[in-house]
């Protein structure tokens, strides 16, 4: 493996007019994370030093989300790849290590791949581009290769005779270069094709002119597969949400219909865990080892502890974290809520801002009234607490360990420990009354 010197550049100057959006495209999410984003975490595995992102349409936006964790380079019209790696030249001044170009829409790239891109570049390789082989090579530049293996030019879509067309290997765009040399040979990029641009793939010839080595890689057209368009975004996202469901199975989890299963980049999940189908997991969730979650779950932001059950039909918001074998049954809404071990809600409740004691039982329609219009307020409920049905809980209230809540109760005020707390009102007969009713209302309609 090499270990020379690397920095990684990401192209970003087109705002994407494809998508026809006012949000930038590489900001717009694959796995709930920006598509840049995903590109920066790999440039940050693979480097320690800084990345510089080249922006030009709506740059503050992309500077809103990524912030400090890259440099930037501006390039103010979009003359053509080349030119956009040109321009990172002031950045780099006196820079003699080597330069890795990625692009922001293009999010699916490995560092597995990058690392055999730097083996290559480690072998005596001055230039290595990462190539794919597709049955629809339509649009993109061609890898054109020298009887030795090695590659000897890269032809535009554009600019390509009808044999050089159908060559099949294509130009991810991805490209690993010494920049000793290459901060030299941009400048002699010239605009003379039919797009009218500077080339970034024109380096190839230009490195083979003055003796260097240039290699290719192969990947598949899935890990370098681009984003133009709304639809390349969802056909991205399902090659994300493929490569995810995988990972995750290949790791112990059971997943009934893994193509009705959605995850997130940052998703954890522990070892026998099993996701019934329809079950939507955005970002910032944990679920630990042994819990099921049924179908039609949504969850977000939140930890399932080990051997807990979730759903069918069960919404975790952000800050709920669900105890060890606790049980949340259909339709239950939790959000910043502890729940220790073995605690039951398992049927229509709303458990917002709340602490719940080991084993407590939540009734059926229990709901913590947390909200007054204009301040949160929190629940407590101890240890083998008892909340009988359709209980409305008026925080701030606490119960405490091993009380009992009387169904159908609004506890406005604190319920001691052990104690049997009710506030319904008492339950009144009148004999035959209902008798009477009807026999009157039916004398009426005759
Ligand atoms: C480029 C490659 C082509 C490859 C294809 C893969 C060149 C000349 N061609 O073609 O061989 O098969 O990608 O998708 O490199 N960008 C800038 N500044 C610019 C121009 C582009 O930042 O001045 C960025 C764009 O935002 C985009 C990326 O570079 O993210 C690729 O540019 P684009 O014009 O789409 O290149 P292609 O024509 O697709
Ligand atoms: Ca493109």
């Amino acid at each position: 493996m090499s270990t020379s010197v690397l920095t990684t550049v990401i192209l970003a100057a087109g705002q994407g007019t494809r998508m026809t959006s006012d949000r930038h495209k590489v900001l717009h999410p694959v796995g709930g994370k920006p598509m840049l984003c995903h590109v920066l975490d790999v440039a940050e595995r693979s480097s320690n030093r800084p990345p510089l992102v080249v922006v030009g349409a709506l740059a503050d936006q992309v500077r809103g989300v990524v912030k400090d964790r890259a440099h930037y380079v501006v390039q103010d019209k979009q003359l053509g790849t080349g030119h956009a790696v040109a321009c990172c030249r002031d950045a780099l001044a006196g820079y003699t290590g080597d330069v890795l170009v990625l692009y922001g829409d293009v999010p699916l790239i490995t560092e597995d791949t990058l690392k055999t891109m730097r083996a290559a570049r480690a072998g005596g390789a001055g230039l290595v581009v990462l190539g794919f082989e597709t049955s629809e090579p339509r649009g993109y530049g061609r890898l054109i290769t020298a009887p030795d293996g090695t590659l000897d030019r890269i032809v535009e879509d554009k600019d390509a005779t009808d044999t050089e067309r159908a060559v099949t290997l294509c130009n991810s765009g991805v490209m690993l270069m010494d920049w000793r040399w290459a901060q030299a040979a941009l400048p002699r990029l010239e605009a003379s094709n039919a797009a009218g641009e500077y080339y970034l793939t024109d380096l190839v010839a230009l490195a083979r002119a003055d003796g260097l080595q240039v290699h290719s890689v192969s990947t598949t057209a899935n890990e370098v597969a681009g984003v133009n368009s709304r639809a390349d975004l969802a056909a991205v996202e399902a090659l994300f949400q493929a490569r995810e469901r995988s990972r995750h199975m290949a790791a112990g989890v059971t997943m009934v219909a893994p193509d009705t299963v959605f995850l997130s980049t940052d998703t954890v999940i522990g070892r026998d865990v099993t996701l019934e189908p329809h079950v939507v997991i955005g970002p910032g969730v944990t679920i630990e080892g042994g819990a099921t979650i049924k179908a039609f779950s949504h969850l977000e932001g939140c930890s399932v502890r080990s051997g807990a059950s979730v759903g069918p039909y069960a919404r975790l918001r952000p800050g709920a974290d669900i105890g060890a074998g606790a049980k949340i049954g259909n339709f239950v809404e939790v959000k910043q809520a502890t729940l220790a071990e073995g605690v039951k809600v398992s049927h229509l409740s709303y458990i917002g801002d709340a602490t719940i004691g080991k084993d407590a039982n939540i009734g059926a329609g229990t709901i913590t009234c947390n909200y007054d219009g204009f301040n949160k307020y929190t629940t407590t409920i101890g240890a083998g607490a008892f909340i009988g049905s359709n209980t409305a809980l008026v925080a701030p209230v606490s119960v405490g360990d091993g009380a009992i809540v009387g169904a159908g109760s609004v506890l406005t005020k604190d319920a001691p420990a052990d104690g049997l707390s009710l506030t319904r009102a008492p339950q009144r007969e009148i004999k035959g009354y209902a008798a009477k009713f009807r026999a009157k209302h039916n004398k009426d309609k005759s």
